[in-house]
């Protein structure tokens, strides 16, 4: 079962952490939910650099062994135990784990800064482990947070070839694997923790007490699982294909020159991936729609970021949710990760006396610099309608590799859209005078004909009759589009992008 090692990013992630010691740092603190395989890393890292090891944990307190002397005990008390730490006599790596929760009492927060200042004329080191990164203001220049990186598809494959030879020993069940068949595998593993891919594989055995190919799609089916949980993004799956999007010439042939820039061939042939699309415009001319379209299209994973959720304080702080949805849509790479209605996530940059604006600008600030420094084939589509709340760094070349204006449609590409929708509900479009339909919808989105054919059906439906185009020419003189009760709005946002951004649909 070899496989080729790929460049492990833990291995950089031990180095950072042994630069770190070296060069004295005081704090860290280690963002990881595996704490299991962070603590072999941390002894080695003890021994490699002659120091103690000391842990401390709310259930046993501090404990160690000194290498001159006798073992080290200390209390469970947070305060008390960072008192104690400052007494230790030689060189450490005392490590604290879960100490996130005591990190909102002041004399903890105090008593901290204090170590970290004495610790920085000392050899020892102190690290703070949790899943939860949720750093107090006044600690905020004293500590490093380091990422502990998720399993890569080597530390995968070792945990996979321990498993499988526990089944063949025990002959519980069938190993149906070859070394061109366990690659698929691992990499349906990535971006699961060690502990969630060995439950995942002991599930995909458990099923059917074999372990062979398939079983790609029920670890999928687990990271998937995984995903919903962190309540961040959604995984999603459609029908949509660039055929289902009416008109938007231009970006449709950007997209299909870019259609195979993620394989191997793309790398060898010398081509950076393709980093993604800020797609700007008006109301229901197709953004979100395209966004689905071009991960059906290239075959890709779709990952939808919820910016109301990195906001809204439900589930950790919305820094480390954006880093997190950040790092899992990398682990699913090669993908497409979504972010729709960036500007909801925007709104209070800038805002000067919302108490949030802090935060918004930095968790967008975040967001930039990943956009920018990603080397992941994470490729994002990120859509908004409103340009008030945009900062100028989102516009500055490259954070997206493009930024294109969605106007509404254009009359060939409305009669596109008239053909796209009335297929979808079951009509053939050639029954139907699209010229007329198109010229009757002047000024309608994408949206808008679509709810005028719903609306058309409706009322046929309620007739008993089939659809004519007598109902649809209802339906249309029947509504308001969105573009005349909003005339000015969008003749500000055309005027803004006319000089800003290139043009969806051909000429
Ligand atoms: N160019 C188009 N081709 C085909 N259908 C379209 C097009 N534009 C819009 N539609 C129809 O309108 C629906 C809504 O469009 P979509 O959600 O993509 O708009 P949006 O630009 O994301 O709007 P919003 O700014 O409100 O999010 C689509 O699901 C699709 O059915
Ligand atoms: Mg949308």
């Amino acid at each position: 079962m070899a496989e080729k090692p790929s460049p492990s990013p833990l291995a950089g992630f031990v180095a950072e952490l042994d630069l770190h010691v070296r060069a004295r740092y005081p704090l860290l603190y280690l963002s990881t939910w595996e704490e299991q395989r962070l603590d072999e890393i941390l002894a080695r890292l003890a021994e490699s650099h002659g120091k103690d090891l000391v842990t401390w944990s709310i259930t046993r307190g501090l404990r160690g062994h000194a290498a001159h002397g006798g073992p080290i005990e200390g209390p469970k008390d947070p305060a008390q135990a960072l008192t104690a730490v400052a007494a230790l006599v030689n060189p450490s790596l005392v490590v604290f784990k879960d100490f996130h929760p005591y990190l909102g009492d002041p004399t903890v927060v105090r008593a901290l800064r204090e170590l970290s200042q004495q610790l920085k004329s000392g050899y020892t080191t102190l690290i703070l482990v949790s899943p939860v990164v949720n750093i107090p203001t006044e600690l905020e220049k004293d500590v490093v947070v380091l990422d502990v990186p998720l399993p890569s598809t080597h530390d995968l494959g070792v945990l996979l070839r321990d498993i499988v030879r526990v089944v063949r020993e025990g002959k519980r069940a069938t190993v149906e694997l070859t070394s061109d068949t366990v690659e698929p595998l691992l990499k349906a593993a990535l971006g699961l923790t060690l502990c969630e891919a060995e439950n995942a594989f002991a599930k995909a055995i458990a099923q059917d007490q074999k372990l062979a190919p398939d079983d790609v799609s029920v670890i999928l089916d687990e990271k998937r699982q995984v995903i919903r949980k962190s309540g961040l993004l959604e995984f999603c799956s459609g029908d949509e294909s660039l055929a289902t999007v009416g008109g938007l010439e231009n970006l449709k042939t950007w997209l299909r020159r870019r259609a195979n820039a993620f394989g191997d061939k793309a790398r060898a042939f010398g081509l950076p991936a393709p980093k993604g699309l800020l797609l700007l415009g008006v109301q229901g001319c197709g953004k979100s729609l395209t966004a689905k379209a071009i991960a059906a299209a290239w075959q890709l994973p779709l990952l939808r970021l919820d910016m109301g959720r990195i906001f809204s304080g439900l589930v950790g702080s919305s820094e480390e949710n954006m880093r997190r949805a950040t790092r899992v849509a990398e682990s699913v790479a090669p993908a497409v990760l979504w972010v729709d209605e960036l500007e909801k996530g925007l709104a209070g940059i800038g805002g000067s006396a919302d108490s949030d604006a802090g935060v918004s600008a930095r968790v967008f600030g975040s967001f930039l610099t990943w956009l920018q420094e990603k080397t992941a084939p994470v490729f994002v589509v990120a859509t908004a309608n409103k340009i008030d709340s945009l900062p100028p760094e989102l516009l500055r070349k490259g954070r997206f590799d493009e930024i294109f204006f969605i106007d509404l449609p254009s009359d060939s590409e409305r009669r596109q859209i008239f053909a796209i929708q009335l297929a979808r509900y079951k009509r053939e479009p050639q029954r139907f005078d699209l010229a007329t339909l198109s010229k009757l919808a002047a000024d309608f989105s994408g949206a808008e004909i679509e709810q005028a054919i719903v609306a058309a059906l409706f009322s046929a439906y309620a007739d008993g009759v089939d659809l004519a185009e007598s109902h649809l020419r209802e339906a249309l003189g029947e509504t308001l589009p969105l573009a005349v009760t909003m005339k000015e709005d969008i003749d500000r946002l055309r005027e803004w992008a006319r000089t800003r951004t290139r043009a969806a649909s051909g000429e």
